[in-house]
């Protein structure tokens, strides 16, 4: 490797939008030491794989990844590789053992430590920074962002909920808020920065609890939407459990809090969610679902739902189809179950739902689901909606890619408009994932 790219790196970001602001607190962590963000993975000298480890699938496509950087690194001895994020943390050493090219491993609560990572695995040792440090929220570093028009603005970090099938505990460990005035003079410099979306995440980001003062998530959301008046705001994950009516009647209120819940249910059987650990039935959740359609009748709701988890009966499926019919969600990332070594189902449960019963049980979820989200996307032919453009249509530069308040993605004419405009879109037709239209001219 020639020398200039020794002090280059690249990072590859997998997961949710957790993983993707902490790559962006690693970007100006490594800037600060001195390093520089490469264009392409080519030209870097250290490649970082920022890793996810919720499902098991998410562990194999990086250990098909690194089977290609383990091609790269033959041809280039200098290459630095390491992993950082939710698979060194929740496998800890023996991550080492995915392979060969790996040189440093660092968990969520370590980057600090990674130029001196850097360092040490250059002079051939390979050191791992795995240590949980509930204190850390990153606070003083200014995130080296993607994009100029959508922020991701983390407000906590960790879990403290134990659902059975779910890895995050382990691999983020303990929540902790960050402090309100942090949150606050972040979306101030992301105001001044022109920003026009702000999603405020957490993996339970209703449960945000500020340190110092004790405001509550709605109290945050507000200030934020009023910090921020300009600015679509956004916010993911919430957790029925803590869905309140204080914040069903702040996003009500404010007029730029984005009318969208995303509110996972994981499964329609109260049987199935009791041995989840998830903390309230089948009828509570659909309890929260009418709180909050009778005082935003027009908001747009999503989940996240697993089929197959441990003991889940055919009638357990089917009451998750019919929840599924009822709530009309607008969308929903849908999943199989998937064994994690360590958490509560995988030591108490037995995985004995058949792997076959599994896919055919997670295909009518989706079958289901993508004949509602059709329905209700074709129900919006012939409206306006209001669209925050984000960028060019990966089909062509003609047209624009942007979403909805409710967060659908619409493709539309780009006639005269640019990422970051507010564009009042006719809707001209509609599939289950996109809505396609053209600007409305008043
Ligand atoms: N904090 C969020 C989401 C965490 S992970 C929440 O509480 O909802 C994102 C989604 O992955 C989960 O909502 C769940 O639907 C899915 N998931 C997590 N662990 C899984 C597993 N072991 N198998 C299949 N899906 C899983
Ligand atoms: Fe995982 Fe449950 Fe925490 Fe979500 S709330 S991150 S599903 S343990
Ligand atoms: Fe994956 Fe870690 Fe996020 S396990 S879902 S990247 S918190």
């Amino acid at each position: 490797m020639t020398t200039g790219r020794s002090k280059i790196f690249y990072i590859h970001t997998f997961g949710c939008q957790m993983n993707l602001a902490d790559s962006a607190i690693i970007t100006a962590l490594l800037q600060q030491a001195g390093y520089t963000p490469a264009e392409s993975e080519e030209s870097a000298g250290i490649i970082l794989l920022n890793t996810c480890a919720v499902r098991e699938n998410a562990v194999d496509r990086i250990e098909h990844y690194l089977q290609r950087l383990q091609g790269m690194k033959k041809r280039d001895k200098g290459l630095i590789i390491g992993l950082a994020g939710c698979i060194p943390q929740y496998q800890r050493e023996e991550t080492l053992t995915l392979s060969p090219a790996i040189d440093f491993l660092a968990g969520p609560d370590s980057y600090r430590t990674l130029p001196a990572l850097i360092e040490q695995a250059r002079g051939g040792a390979k050191p791992t920074s795995l240590e949980f440090n509930t204190a850390e929220t990153y606070e003083g570093i200014d995130p080296v962002r993607q994009g100029v028009i959508s922020a991701i603005v983390p407000v906590m970090r960790g879990c403290n909920n134990r659902c059975a099938y779910c890895v995050v505990p382990f691999t983020r460990g303990r929540e902790r808020s960050h402090p309100f005035r942090s949150v606050i003079s972040e979306v101030q410099k992301l105001v001044t920065a022109g920003y026009s979306e702000m999603t405020l995440i957490g993996q339970n980001v209703n449960s945000y609890h500020d340190p110092e003062k004790g405001m509550n998530f709605a109290a945050l959301l507000d200030a934020v939407s009023r910090e921020a008046p300009r600015a679509r705001v956004r916010f993911t994950t919430s957790h029925p459990k803590d869905i309140s009516e204080e914040l069903v009647r702040t996003i009500a209120d404010r007029p730029n809090i984005c009318n969208h819940i995303h509110l996972p249910v994981q499964s329609g059987s109260t049987a199935v969610l009791r041995r989840m650990n998830r903390g309230h039935t089948i009828q509570e959740y659909r309890e929260k679902i009418a709180l909050i359609r009778s005082i935003i009748p027009d908001i747009a709701l999503s989940t996240d739902i697993i089929a197959g988890f441990c003991g889940e009966r055919d009638e357990d499926h089917q009451a998750s189809l019919e929840l599924l019919s009822c709530v009309r969600f607008d969308s929903a990332y849908m999943f199989f179950y998937s064994t994690r070594p360590g958490t509560l189902a995988a030591r108490t449960l037995v995985d004995d739902v058949a792997e076959e019963a599994k896919k055919r049980r997670l295909q009518e979820i989706i079958d289901l689901q993508n004949s509602i989200s059709a329905e209700l996307f074709q129900q919006s032919i012939g409206s306006v909606v209001e669209v925050l453009a984000e960028s060019e249509s990966k089909r062509s530069a003609e047209q624009l890619m942007g979403r909805t308040a409710g967060n659908r993605a619409v493709v539309f004419d780009r006639e005269r408009y640019q990422p970051g405009d507010l564009v009042q879109v006719l809707i001209t037709s509609a599939t289950s994932a996109t809505l396609t239209g053209r600007p409305e001219h008043c």
